[in-house]
């Protein structure tokens, strides 16, 4: 389902995005039914309350609410601890339960997995100095913000010892990632995990970027623990 929104997308890429879409459509429908029948203590029951209370939620937009939580919970947050263990192994940082936080947050704002989110401009408008007409297409380098020389000093170098200041990595506005507690949580819990179980883990190749356009992660990352 991804690939639809990927560099080098292809008529085949396209064939394979709807078959999984159709099939997963179709697994989510038989989950929610089975939930309605039997309730339980979780998000999908939980979202069907909503769409049973009435016009909040039909159940098109509940099943496209679960699509977009799977796929923006599950993506980002799989490339962030890529992204996360490569940087933490060149510049040899020890993650650890207490500094994890410190850690994360350096690592989402070094290296983020969502580098770039675009906008339409609805009007004509002038921002610092810079003309958007009506149709316009923005695209709004979240990366780069996080390097922005006028906000971080050093940007280019990785530093667990900043004073903590907003990062661009889960957006801004309306639209601000609703899962960025989620993904933080997971990520000061599963690294700290991995670097107790494998304190030797070592890089065993260089790693590779993709070229996925949407996002910024390695399309693998080659480690070995002696
Ligand atoms: C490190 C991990 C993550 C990163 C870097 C990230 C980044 C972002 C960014 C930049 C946006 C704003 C998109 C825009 O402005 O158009 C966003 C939106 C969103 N994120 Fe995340 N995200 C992460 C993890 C998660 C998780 C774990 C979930 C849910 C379980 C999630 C759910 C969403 C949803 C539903 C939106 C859309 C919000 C809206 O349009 O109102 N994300 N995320």
């Amino acid at each position: 389902m991804v690939g639809m929104y990927m560099a080098g997308r292809t008529r085949e890429t396209e064939d394979r995005a709807v078959a999984a879409t159709d099939a997963f459509v179709s697994f989510l429908r038989g989950y929610i039914e089975a939930r309605r029948s039997e309730p339980r203590d979780d998000l999908i029951t939980e979202l069907i309350a909503a769409e049973e209370a009435g016009d909040k939620l039909s159940t098109d937009e509940l099943i496209s609410t679960c699509i977009l939580l799977l796929n923006a919970g599950h993506e980002a947050t799989v490339h962030t601890i890529g992204n996360g263990v490569k940087t933490l192994l060149q510049t040899g940082t020890k993650i650890t339960r207490d500094n994890a936080a410190k850690c994360v947050e350096e690592i989402l704002r070094f290296d983020p997995a969502l580098h770039m989110f675009t906008r339409w401009a609805y009007e004509d408008v002038e921002i610092e100095g810079t003309r958007f007409q009506r149709g316009d297409q923005v695209a709004l380098l979240l990366a780069a913000a996080n390097r922005d020389p006028k906000i971080w000093s050093n940007p280019q170098v990785f530093d667990i010892t900043r004073e903590p200041k907003p990062i661009a990595s889960f957006g801004a506005g309306l639209h601000f990632c609703v899962g960025a507690p989620l993904a933080r949580l997971e990520l000061c819990t599963a690294l700290p995990i991995l670097f107790e179980r494998l304190p030797q883990l070592r890089l065993a190749q260089e790693p590779q970027y993709s070229n996925l356009y949407h996002f910024h992660g390695l399309s693998r990352l080659m480690v070995r623990s002696p």
